[in-house]
């Protein structure tokens, strides 16, 4: 009995988190007097502070998975995943995010109103140019932009290891995978006016689209969970 009331209480709390991999600073959705329009809206990580507590990631870059439906106005949204290195900026975090780790993408959520769903990159790769080594310390910010151009903020801090390393969490269908219900586009832009006054391109602007095929009951399993609190 005991060992079932736990599991099924550890399966509430991690469908509470927003990155749901590789774990995150801290619940930071909270409304308050502190926070009036939210936590999550504070740069650069939602308003939570560097954590000791910190998460094992391998050096080669590794998955990454989060929810992004927990607020209203996300039907679509641009997602962008980035690192900071260190520990010599403020608060003893990175001094800054501005290292991109993949190319920014677009979620369509099924709807404007909160939704559940999971999407998860299985292999992020460190930033352009990046050498690191086991043990050096980084943070992990995942932003997601949206309609109104305003952005919601949420970070994890990790210790690089070597890949196959026992500390890395194991990355499997429970905890990386794609909700059915979230779909993917990729954006593009195209140059409308070059910025040298050298002529002027196509206009217009392409975006593909593809709705996911990944299915998983687990996620309906989180949709219940998250339905029911
Ligand atoms: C670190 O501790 C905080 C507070 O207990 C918790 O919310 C968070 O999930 C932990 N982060 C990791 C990566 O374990
Ligand atoms: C709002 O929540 C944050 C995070 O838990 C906390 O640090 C802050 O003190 C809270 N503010 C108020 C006024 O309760
Ligand atoms: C960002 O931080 C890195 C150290 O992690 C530093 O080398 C770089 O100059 C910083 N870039 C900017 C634009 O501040
Ligand atoms: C990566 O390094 C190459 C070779 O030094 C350089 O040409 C390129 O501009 C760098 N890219 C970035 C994004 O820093
Ligand atoms: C997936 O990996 C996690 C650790 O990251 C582990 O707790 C869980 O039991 C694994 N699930 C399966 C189905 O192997
Ligand atoms: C989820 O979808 C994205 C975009 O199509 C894809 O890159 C990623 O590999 C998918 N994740 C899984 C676990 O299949």
């Amino acid at each position: 009995m005991l060992p079932l009331f736990f599991l099924a209480l550890l399966a509430v709390a991690s469908a509470h988190s927003v990155i749901t991999y590789p774990g995150w600073r801290g619940n930071n959705l909270i409304t308050n007097d502190t926070f009036p329009y939210g936590m999550q809206w504070m740069y650069p990580c939602g308003g939570m502070g560097t954590t000791s507590n910190r998460t094992y990631w391998p050096t080669t870059g590794g998955a990454v998975a989060f929810q992004p439906g927990w607020f209203r106005g996300h039907s679509i949204a641009f997602a962008y995943i980035n690192l900071g290195f260190g520990t010599d900026g403020p608060d003893n975090g990175p001094q800054n995010m501005s290292n991109p780790m993949v190319h920014q993408f677009e979620i369509i959520g099924p709807t404007n109103n909160p939704f559940p769903g999971t999407i998860c990159l299985p292999q992020v790769p460190l930033p352009v140019n990046a050498t690191v080594k086991a043990g050096d310390l980084a943070t992990i910010q995942v932003v997601e932009l949206a309609q109104h151009g305003a952005a919601l903020y949420s970070c994890v801090d990790i210790i690089f290891a070597e890949p196959g390393d026992k500390r890395i969490a194991e990355v499997n269908e429970t905890n990386c995978f794609n909700s059915t219900d979230v779909g993917f586009g990729d954006v593009y832009t195209i140059a409308t006016k070059q910025p040298t006054g050298s002529g002027y391109g196509q206009s217009g602007a392409e975006v593909a689209v593809h709705r996911l095929g990944w299915a998983g009951f687990l996620s309906l399993v989180v949709g219940a969970l998250c339905v029911l609190l």
